[in-house]
């Protein structure tokens, strides 16, 4: 949810915070912004994306500043427009801020402010921080930069991740981060900061991650990091196992396709070291020390949002399907405010892509607080929920850029499938299961490849449906979390209104809907919910639907009943999620680009959802 990037060395700043901004312009694109320091402060910011800004920039003197920061927004508080957009100035205009977050009492803040004399330029939250240091700093001329920052948070409820640089002041920047990441890159005689490593990684692989309540001075030739209370922090410097390559298009169109067809070597990525095919056991190193308490649990509940709520549901049905362990899927908003019952004998697994989802973090908080174990499934390194939670397993995905979520979703299926066979081990099924379903899954890989060379069938498809206005996804079983993934998928890069439900639900209200405009996707393969899901179809054709179906290899019968059939390999209930998925992805995926969406950066959307 917005990106933050800055910069401290003997560079020019302004091309180098304009590039970080374009890696970052998937956390939010509603407009874009740049504060240099050079002698004085120069601030330019514009409505729209990073290319709006850059335009509006050429021709502009931001030459010889060697630091600066720069944001990318996506509006929590006010319109997207010029005067929202971040940098936001002091009456003065030697204080430049940057913030990510919210600030929730800033209505009280800015009546005050507006008390005191001080003109509100902007209609955001974030916009009282730069005017409340401003006046911590007049009244107190002994204070640094720092300190008047420092004094100003203790006034600050909500989250924050702030970059404030100072003509005044000119060779520093003060960081500061509450509930909103902030790495800081080091490089040799120059530092990078920014809201995720995407920026930095062209510069440097060595980063240090701030943690929540920390503030940092970083200058041009070292950083230092304490707490806002003041106290000295020592800092461990991580390696990132990233490279540039990873997270760019690498000859696709988008972001998205380029993640789809990722999927079968992040796959085999997911599974490498985990899955001991020849032994037929799973070998899952950050829950090693706590599978025993996982195993003893008397109920284990999953909290997650969006997509990663759909492998969570996937989850339920695999954990319990084997590990025979009672599942609750939780949404983790909902989770954090309903006053839930968890006590210490219950796991609660906490999955984010981003590790920074702030209602997800919020539902890790409060189980904590309750006692439960607390074990996360993320895909950033060294994110938030990654470090707060006990243990856990990465997804090892790599960075996902597009906003829609794909190849994170299906490591995390993956990640859930190889929990539910651990906890299974020795318990509830034999030694010769798993081994057959270990196989099962090592197969996948190979299988999503083979449904990826359909796509330019499956992009004929979605030619058909481009100008729906409506969709319906059903699925039952496993395929049922599928349903709504497919859905959500297409709702979110083309605007057109999906649901997904349990395929027998349908007769329950939504057949009401179907008519001869109405798209009808199927998941119809073979497992043993098929003969039913024919029944389902039949309904719908019954009410002139289009139905396409999505269905096992060597079905002869299916063509008859669907008006499009797309066919997949066999593979039994448990790993089939992994192979239907890919055709929704490609549909939802083609359908938004025939209709001039940009996938990559849906309206309204961002990557990184660290606000409530
Ligand atoms: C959909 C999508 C979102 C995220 C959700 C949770 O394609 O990307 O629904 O799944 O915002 O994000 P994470 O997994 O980062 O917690």
């Amino acid at each position: 949810m917005c990106g933050i990037v800055g910069y401290i060395g003997k560079r020019e700043a302004a091309p180098i915070l304009l590039n970080g901004l374009k890696r970052l312009e998937y956390r939010g694109y509603d407009s874009a912004g740049i504060a240099v320091v050079n002698g004085e402060m120069q601030v330019l910011k514009r409505k729209g994306s990073v290319s709006n800004l850059e335009e509006f920039m050429s021709g502009t003197v931001m030459i010889g500043a060697t630091a600066g920061i720069a944001h990318t927004r996506w509006a929590t508080h006010g319109s997207p427009s010029d005067r929202n957009a971040h940098p936001h100035m002091n009456v003065s205009g030697d204080i430049a801020l940057i913030h990510n977050g919210i600030v929730e009492n800033y209505t009280s803040l800015k009546k005050d402010l507006i008390g005191q004399g001080y003109a509100f330029t902007s209609e955001t939250d974030s916009e009282v921080l730069v005017h409340l240091i401003d006046r911590i700093w007049k009244a107190d001329p002994s204070l640094d930069l720092e300190g008047a920052v420092r004094q100003a948070l203790r006034h600050v409820e909500g989250a924050y991740g702030l970059c404030i640089v100072s003509s005044r002041e000119p060779d520093k920047i003060v960081v500061a981060r509450k509930g909103s990441p902030l790495v800081i890159g080091i490089g040799e005689g120059e530092y990078f900061i920014a809201s995720d490593a995407a920026p930095i990684v062209e510069h440097t692989n060595k980063v240090v991650y701030l943690s929540d309540g920390e503030m940092a001075v970083v200058t041009r030739n070292n950083y230092t990091v304490k707490t806002i209370e003041n106290v000295e922090q020592e800092k461990r410097i991580t390696e990132l196992d990233f490279s540039l390559e990873k997270i760019e298009k690498g000859g696709y169109e988008h972001f998205m396709l380029k993640e789809i067809f990722e999927q079968p070597e992040v796959m085999r990525d997911v599974m490498r070291g985990r899955v001991r095919l020849d032994e037929g056991r799973i070998q899952l190193g950050g829950i090693e020390d706590y599978l025993d308490r996982l195993k003893q649990a008397k109920r284990i509940v999953i909290c997650a949002c969006g997509t990663s709520w759909h492998a969570g549901l996937i989850g339920e049905y695999l954990i319990e399907e084997f590990a025979r362990i009672p599942v609750e899927v939780d949404y983790a908003s909902e989770f954090r405010y309903r006053n839930p019952i968890v006590t210490s004998d219950d796991v609660v697994i906490v999955i984010s892509q981003s590790g920074e989802t702030a209602d997800t973090l919020a539902a890790l908080r409060l189980a904590k607080e309750k006692g439960a174990m607390v074990m996360g499934i993320c895909n950033v390194v060294g994110s938030t929920i990654a470090r707060e939670t006990l243990c856990g397993m990465y997804t090892h995905a790599g960075p996902e850029v597009g906003v829609a979520s794909t190849k994170a979703f299906t490591a995390q299926v993956i990640v859930l499938f190889m929990l539910a066979m651990a906890l299974s081990k020795g318990r509830t099924i034999s030694h010769d299961e798993i081994r057959l379903y270990l196989r099962d899954l090592a197969d996948v890989p190979d299988k999503v490849a083979r449904i990826l060379e359909q796509n330019d069938a499956i992009k004929e498809i979605a030619a058909e449906f481009k100008d729906a206005k409506n969709a319906l996804y059903l699925g039952r079983g496993f395929n049922f979390p599928v349903a709504l993934e497919g859905a959500l998928k297409l709702k979110e890069i083309s605007y057109i209104h999906a649901e997904g439900y349990p395929a027998a639900e349908m007769k329950h209200g939504p057949i009401a809907l179907i008519d001869e405009d109405m798209p009808v996707f199927f998941i119809a393969t073979r497992d043993n919910t098929y003969t039913k899901i024919i029944s389902n179809i039949e309904e719908v054709r019954s009410r002139k639907g289009r139905v396409i179906a999505i269905a096992s290899e060597g079905d002869s019968e299916i063509g008859r009943l669907a008006e499009h059939v797309i066919y997949i390999p066999q593979a039994s209930g448990p790993v089939m999620p992994l192979l239907t998925v890919i055709p929704m992805q490609l549909l939802a995926y083609h359908i938004a680009t025939l209709r001039g969406c940009n996938v990559d950066r849906p309206r309204n959307l961002a990557k990184s959802v660290t606000v409530e």
